[in-house]
């Protein structure tokens, strides 16, 4: 399966397509109308050939559960997202580990309601903290980071999983298109208040973790560095897929910083799989035939198998990769340019105002 697969989105990711869906932008004759229609089709193209490919190669290739999960008392995570969808079931390995998770996400009565269920289910080990966390506010994160210093932890595991899909355009407070800033640029913040207290907790025998929830949409994602908030022509599946991209993008870059400063600090990007959430409540297949996704996709728990083995497996001794199903498998050409590494680092600086990551 692997090397159609490669191949697939290999050329869904090629410059060529890239070229020519910005052609179609910029350059074809038309009115303005026809070439947003163009570009909004041509998105949804490239995604339903990808969502097919990654329906039916999921059915077929055998589901991996995470491997090498040693002991983890005691250990501190946090967990963006953990109310519901694979942030929940997140959560739920971490305490079978007997961890203290901090769940974050925007109504805290709701988490604590998902952490009673849990509980309810006999899950009696490990602790929880809930505190609020919205990721369209850059300001709810500083506010998310001051609370959790409050609790006086050490923090092991960051889990950047909060997101949304295929949202009608709306700008942040802050100015920022949602997905960029829910599923991206919040993140990206989070990680850079946090990441002294990761490196804090990190030893040379058990390195502190960051997990970053991408998705293979990257691979028919670019970032349009020019109008990132895509205010010429608004396209939701691009949109979505631009965050991913960042997402996985940022994941190699800070891999590289973690490296060049000698932080020990392990991080890594994940495609949970396609997974029967509430992630697929903007999308019209999944709306009209539920019973559908929920037998053909993979089950919220299947999701997080592959985010807890790169969280806390002691398998995983390496930085700056993408998994799939428990296995590093490649990631775009588009996440591996240099020069779009560099590009997205210094825009992301300077779009939360960060002079220098990680020192605060
Ligand atoms: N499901 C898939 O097939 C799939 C595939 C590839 C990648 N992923 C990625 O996996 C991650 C988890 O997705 P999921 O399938 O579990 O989706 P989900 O069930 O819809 O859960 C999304 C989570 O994000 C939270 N969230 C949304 N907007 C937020 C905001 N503004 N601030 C803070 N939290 C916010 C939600 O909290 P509320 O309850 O407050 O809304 C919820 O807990 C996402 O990053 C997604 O892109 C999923």
């Amino acid at each position: 399966m692997e090397f159609p697969s490669v191949v697939l989105t290999g050329v869904l990711s090629l410059p060529y397509f890239r070229c020519r869906s910005l052609s179609v932008i910029y350059g074809f004759p038309g009115s303005d109308r026809m070439q947003h229609f163009l570009w909004t089709a041509w998105n949804f193209i490239k995604l339903y050939i990808l969502g097919a490919w990654y329906m039916a190669k999921e059915l077929l290739v055998p589901h991996k559960k995470p491997t090498g999960i040693g002991p983890q008392n005691g250990r501190v995570a946090i967990v963006t997202g953990g109310g519901r969808g694979i942030g929940l079931q997140t959560v739920k390995q971490f305490l079978l580990q007997d961890m203290t998770v901090i769940i974050a996400g925007r109504d805290v009565t709701s988490l604590q309601k998902a952490v009673d269920r849990i509980r309810s289910e006999g899950i009696t080990s490990g602790r929880t903290e809930c505190l609020e966390l919205d990721l369209m506010s850059l300001n709810s994160v500083r506010e998310l980071v001051r609370e959790f210093l409050k609790l006086n932890l050490p923090l092991h595991v960051l889990v950047n999983n909060a997101g949304i899909m295929f949202w009608p355009e709306e700008i942040t407070e802050d100015g920022f298109e949602s997905h960029w800033s829910v599923n991206y640029l919040g993140h990206f913040l989070l990680t850079h208040l946090l990441y002294p207290h990761l490196r804090k907790s990190s030893s040379k025998e058990m390195p502190s973790r960051i997990v970053n929830l991408t998705s293979s949409v990257h691979y028919i994602g670019q970032i349009n560095f020019a109008d990132i908030n895509g205010r010429k022509y608004y396209n939701a599946q691009a949109a979505y897929a631009q965050s991913k991209l960042a997402q996985l993008m940022f994941t190699r870059i800070l891999d590289k910083h973690i490296k060049a400063m000698d932080g020990n600090i392990l991080v890594n990007a994940v495609h949970p799989g396609v997974v029967a959430t509430e992630l697929f409540q903007k999308v019209a297949w999944a709306r009209l035939f539920p019973g559908l996704a929920r037998k053909f996709l993979k089950k919220p728990e299947q999701g997080s198998d592959t985010v807890v083995y790169v969280a806390l497996s002691s398998e995983i001794t390496n930085g700056g990769n993408y998994y799939e199903n428990c296995s590093i498998t490649w990631p775009s050409s588009f996440s591996s340019n240099p020069k779009h590494l560099r590009s997205l680092w210094d825009i992301s600086c300077s779009q939360v105002n960060v002079k220098e990551f990680g020192v605060l």
